[in-house]
């Protein structure tokens, strides 16, 4: 079973952020621990999507420069006593070398059942460093062509560093638009060009996204909340069929 799960996208604002935080509350409410880490140096955003930004003080980059211990700079979120949060440093210059992070996540996994780790856009050293201690990679992409590309670039450079075991999430599907505009006919033209193998859809939900981004508890079952629920799922080893919400 996947342990550390790092979130990643090609393009930025693809919903990496806002999917990671989601994908924590399906865990917890199958009975799961989760932590999440959030490696967007210098543009940190997790401490305000889990209501935390008042009470930070300390990141992952003072833990491994021994400027405090794992527990300062681990937050637990008001949403659910299951719920914590490691932020990102302020700085984008303290970005972590890869080999430090993967052995801080190796002592912080026993501690909980998953670790989701929210990794900056692109492929660069931030993305290297947030894929390190993964052992299942989110590639979260939108279904316009530019997000597809970005996906396939992700998909190359993750071989590259031998991170195989990689499933694609298209977020903020909308089926009427996509029909319409029809840019791609169907999903599996979608699926060929980001070459990674699909693990769930999750339709554009800008309720649930409003909630999220108030740092608010997601209560309702909404079309987001019911696709991330199915993901868990998978994640987690059931067969779940693959639907369009
Ligand atoms: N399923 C969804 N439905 C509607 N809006 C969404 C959905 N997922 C994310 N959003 C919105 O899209 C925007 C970008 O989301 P988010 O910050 O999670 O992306 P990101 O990939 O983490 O961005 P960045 O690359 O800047 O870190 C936000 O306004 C968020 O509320
Ligand atoms: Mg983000």
């Amino acid at each position: 079973m996947s342990k550390v799960i790092a979130v990643t996208s090609g393009k930025g604002g693809t919903g990496k952020s806002t999917i990671a935080t989601g994908l924590a509350v399906s865990l917890i409410n199958r009975g799961n621990t989760v932590l999440i880490i959030d490696c967007d140096a210098g543009m940190r955003s997790l401490d305000i999507l889990l209501g935390v930004s008042e009470q930070v003080v300390f990141d992952i980059s003072d833990v491994v420069r021994g400027f405090c211990t794992i527990d300062n700079a681990v937050y637990k979120c008001p949403q659910d006593n299951k719920l914590y949060l490691i932020p990102a440093p302020h700085n984008a210059d303290e970005t972590l070398s890869p080999e430090i992070f993967k052995k801080a996540v190796q002592v912080l996994k026993r501690r909980f059942d998953y670790v989701i780790v929210d990794a900056p856009a692109g492929i660069g050293l931030g993305f290297e460093t947030a894929v390190a201690p993964a052992d299942l990679v989110l590639v979260i992409a939108n279904t316009e062509p530019t997000s597809l590309r970005g996906c396939g670039n992700v998909r190359v450079r993750l071989g590259e560093l031998n991170k195989n075991k990689m499933r694609l999430i298209i977020n903020k599907f909308n089926y009427r638009d996509f029909k319409n505009e029809a840019i791609y006919y169907n999903l599996d033209e979608i699926i060929d060009i980001a070459g990674i193998q699909l693990l769930g859809i999750v339709p554009e939900d800008k309720y649930f996204a409003a909630i999220t981004q108030r740092g608010e508890l997601i209560e309702d079952v909404t079309d987001a909340v019911k696709a991330l629920d199915c993901i868990a799922a998978r994640i987690e080893g059931e067969s779940v069929p693959l639907s369009v919400i």
